[in-house]
């Protein structure tokens, strides 16, 4: 049985230490957050939230559950875990997964890495489907700008197709902790795109710049293809932000194809927290 004892949560409004009762946590200021009934924490204060249900609709997270579910992006996922296991200096390692979405790939860490684990997302629907893969994973609903742990607490990061934050990933990491982070390489599910866009413009895609916090530990850029079906075609442009963008037209031209072959392509970058003085 793993516990996430290890994982030192603080309140997201005063930032004093917040300890677990028997359906709660609360801090010495009395500021008290309820433990949903389906296991998660409600973190993310009205001011850190910027519009009434942020993050990902229902729709594009039950999408990603079906696709995930199908194991395409196991490979991606145990690519991360390899990365874990090489550069995290910690046995048995306490990861903080920012944008866990579904909770596909944080579930998939904790087991890979036998690693104490807390799912962090902006959705509330996300922590809520989070639950349903693992208790045994503190799945919370909270920005990435403000993680609600300690500072230095954590010893990995992982940011799977999700945002970037160098002064917080920083914080919360320790001295010698890493971040893995995922993003779009630039063939990434290429075919898709040229079904539902007249013209494909490849894109050179780079991650973004991290800051003196950071030394770079690996930058490598992976493809590898996949076989599907329509009905999880029709998933993965669902989970990607083409689904809003595109016409009605552009869409059933999906209904058109049987079976695909597509490339994924991303782009895993290891950065380690440089330790004080050097
Ligand atoms: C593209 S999805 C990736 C989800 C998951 N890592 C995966 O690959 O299956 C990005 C996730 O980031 C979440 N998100 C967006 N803005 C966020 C923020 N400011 N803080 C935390 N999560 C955020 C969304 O709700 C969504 O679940």
């Amino acid at each position: 049985m793993i516990t996430t004892d290890e994982i030192r949560l603080i309140c997201p409004v005063c930032g004093r230490e917040l300890i677990k009762n028997e359906k709660s946590y609360s801090c010495k200021k009395r500021h008290s957050f309820d433990i949903a009934r389906q296991g998660y924490v409600n973190l993310l204060p009205v001011q850190n939230k910027h519009s009434l249900s942020p993050g990902d609709t229902k729709a594009m997270l039950s999408a990603r559950r079906n696709f995930l579910d199908k194991e395409y992006y196991l490979p991606l996922c145990s690519d991360i875990a390899d990365m874990i296991k090489k550069y995290s200096p910690s046995q048995r390692p306490v990861i903080i997964d920012s944008g866990s979405g579904e909770g596909y790939y944080t579930v998939q860490l904790k087991e890979q890495c036998n690693a104490v684990c807390m799912g962090v997302d902006i959705a509330k629907e996300a922590s809520k489907m989070s639950c349903s893969r693992d208790k045994e994973i503190l799945w919370a609903v909270a920005t990435a700008s403000h993680i609600p742990v300690e500072d230095n607490s954590a010893d990995v990061v992982t940011a799977v197709f999700s945002l970037f934050m160098n002064d917080e990933y920083a914080r919360v990491l320790k001295e010698g902790g890493i971040v893995v982070e995922v993003t779009a390489g630039s063939k990434h599910l290429t075919e898709l795109k040229q079904i539902i866009y007249d013209e494909v413009f490849e894109q050179n895609k780079k991650p973004s710049s991290f800051g003196e916090q950071y030394s770079l530990i690996t930058q490598e850029d992976r493809v590898f293809g996949i076989d599907i079906g329509r009905q999880d075609l029709e998933a993965l442009l669902m989970m990607t932000p083409h689904s809003h963008r595109i016409s009605r037209e552009q869409s059933e031209r999906i209904e058109k194809i049987d079976n695909i072959r597509i490339t994924v392509n991303y782009i895993v970058r290891v950065l380690k927290k440089k330790e004080k003085g050097s």
